[in-house]
């Protein structure tokens, strides 16, 4: 597949760690496929909040999963792939939650009833309708919500999660429907059938944060070792040399993606005629483990002591995301009816053709130009009962003559002179009596007023005191 749109999640449940099913099943897949497609990758933090309900755990476990994943993201250093690779968090983005919000009209309580997260909840952990929070019951349409936004065209998840993408599928035909319009896309689930499912240490189980049964890729060496060493084996097999079953061995399936080909066939083979000891094997697996997540493992630790690195990559991530989730909104509101003329439209990166538009680009932002400037004279203009006129310097840029309308609201020169404030200095000049004004200073309404609107309540000055004079802000 190449040149579509894909998007997953990961969820920053238990402790937020990740393990080699979510590698497997998940994260080797974005890899592989964000070399040559689209990828929009959400740490689902709102998802995780049906169980995780306590504030530290929940900023730690995002923590932790934002720095594992973009550590096995190894491409994300190198500009040109990175370029593909929207990584974001999932609450930086509110059209989540407005979507769903939405979507939870065309939803019949029935499929959500169906829905393996919350039967499995009922049923095996002997929970009732007074103990499962109505988070995990709507989870489904959460997540609908959260592919939908995209359009993207494939899922890369494993089996786990094969079911809460046929909830999308149908609840985006059933929105197209109802409000006869195509605008959410049918997405498809990629689930490749050797990694669909992990089974877990126990070899029982699938391999599961909440079951204890997995290997993780980032706890410390100890742990690690002795994840490896409760694996599954072979209990038929009472003594060394006694012949092995290497079929449903957890070390041998796990050695199947981590080891050297021919290692592992050699071992194989030695373990089926009872020449190999089990924990021959597994030290060769904790080795193998450790051979294939040493550069992420250490890439862990740098991204950890470089925070504004991790930062600059989310922001980035964000707006992509907000910018494609918002233009999905802009159709959604005008589909079901919200978006009549008096809506301000609460998105603020909108589509720019939108009716409500009244948003600039990061690009437009950036031709602004705002500098500390220092009033170093402040004078009432002769002819005019409004303007204050202020010379302004800006260090070695020089100075400016900049007039302010504001006397109406009983400010003087004495409000201004020797003080410092923020200015606008690469407007075109305009002229004023007896001179032109070479520039705008800030000011803030004393009044709150909703997004885009645009009011005249007394001005109030943002004061620069302190700052370098002449610095520009960014
Ligand atoms: P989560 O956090 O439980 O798992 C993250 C990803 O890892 C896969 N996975 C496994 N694959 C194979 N074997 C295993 N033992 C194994 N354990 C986990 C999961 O299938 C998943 O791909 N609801 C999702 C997160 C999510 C999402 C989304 C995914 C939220 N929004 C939109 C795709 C699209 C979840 O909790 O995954």
């Amino acid at each position: 597949m190449t040149n579509k749109r894909f998007l997953s999640g990961i969820t920053p449940s238990g402790d937020g760690t990740l393990h080699i099913g979510n590698y497997l099943g998940a994260v080797a897949q974005f890899i592989e496929l964000s070399q040559k497609n689209e990828a929009f990758l959400m740490v689902a933090d709102l998802h995780a909040l049906t169980t995780i309900q306590e504030k530290k755990q929940l900023e730690k476990n995002v923590e932790t999963l934002i720095l594992s994943e973009l550590a096995l993201l190894k491409g994300f250093m190198d500009e040109e792939k990175f370029k593909k690779i929207v990584f974001f968090r999932q609450s930086d983005v509110p059209e989540h939650a407005e979507l769903q919000t939405i979507l939870n009209n065309v939803t019949p309580l029935g499929l959500l009833k169906r829905a393996h997260a919350y039967k499995d909840k009922l049923q095996n952990q002997d929970a009732s309708d007074e103990e499962i929070n109505l988070g995990l019951f709507n989870y489904p349409i959460l997540m609908a919500a959260d592919i939908l936004l995209y359009k993207p065209q494939f899922i890369p998840v494993g089996k786990d999660q094969k079911q809460h993408i046929e909830i999308a599928r149908d609840l985006a035909e059933r929105f197209n429907k109802t409000f006869g319009k195509n605008i959410f896309v049918l997405p498809e689930p990629q689930i490749p059938e050797e990694t669909a499912v992990i089974m877990g240490t126990d070899g029982k189980r699938k391999m599961s944060k909440s079951l204890g049964n997995i290997i993780a890729i980032f706890e410390p060496e100890e742990v690690i070792k002795k994840q490896v060493m409760s694996c599954y084996t072979d209990p038929t097999r009472a003594h060394t040399n006694d012949p092995g079953h290497v079929e449903g061995n957890m070390v041998f399936s796990y050695l199947d993606f981590f080891g050297e080909r021919q290692t592992v066939d050699e071992y194989k083979e030695a373990y089926r005629q009872g020449r190999v000891a089990d924990v021959e094997i597994k030290d060769y697996l904790f080795a193998a483990l450790m051979k294939t997540f040493r550069p992420a493992r250490d890439r862990y630790e740098e991204l950890k002591a470089n925070p504004k690195l991790v930062k600059e990559i989310l922001e980035h991530g964000t707006y992509k995301a907000r910018e494609a989730a918002g233009k999905t909104m802009v159709e959604v509101r005008e589909a079901v009816g919200l978006n009549n003329s008096y809506a301000i439209g609460s998105s603020l990166i909108v589509d720019r053709s939108s009716k409500n538009n009244n948003c600039i680009t990061i690009e437009d932002i950036a031709k602004l130009e705002v500098r500390v400037g220092k009033v170093v004279k402040a004078e009432n203009v002769e002819k005019s009962d409004k303007l204050i006129l202020l010379t302004v310097s800006f260090g070695e840029a020089g100075q400016r003559t900049i007039y302010t309308g504001v006397r109406g609201y009983g400010y003087t020169p004495e409000d201004f002179a020797g003080k410092q404030f923020f200015f606008v200095v690469n407007l075109k000049p305009r002229k004023m009596p007896g001179g032109e004004s070479q520039g705008m200073i800030l000011a803030v309404d004393s009044e709150p007023l909703p997004f885009g609107k645009h009011g005249a309540t007394k001005p109030l000055f943002v004061s620069a005191e302190g700052l370098p004079v002449g610095a520009r802000i960014r």
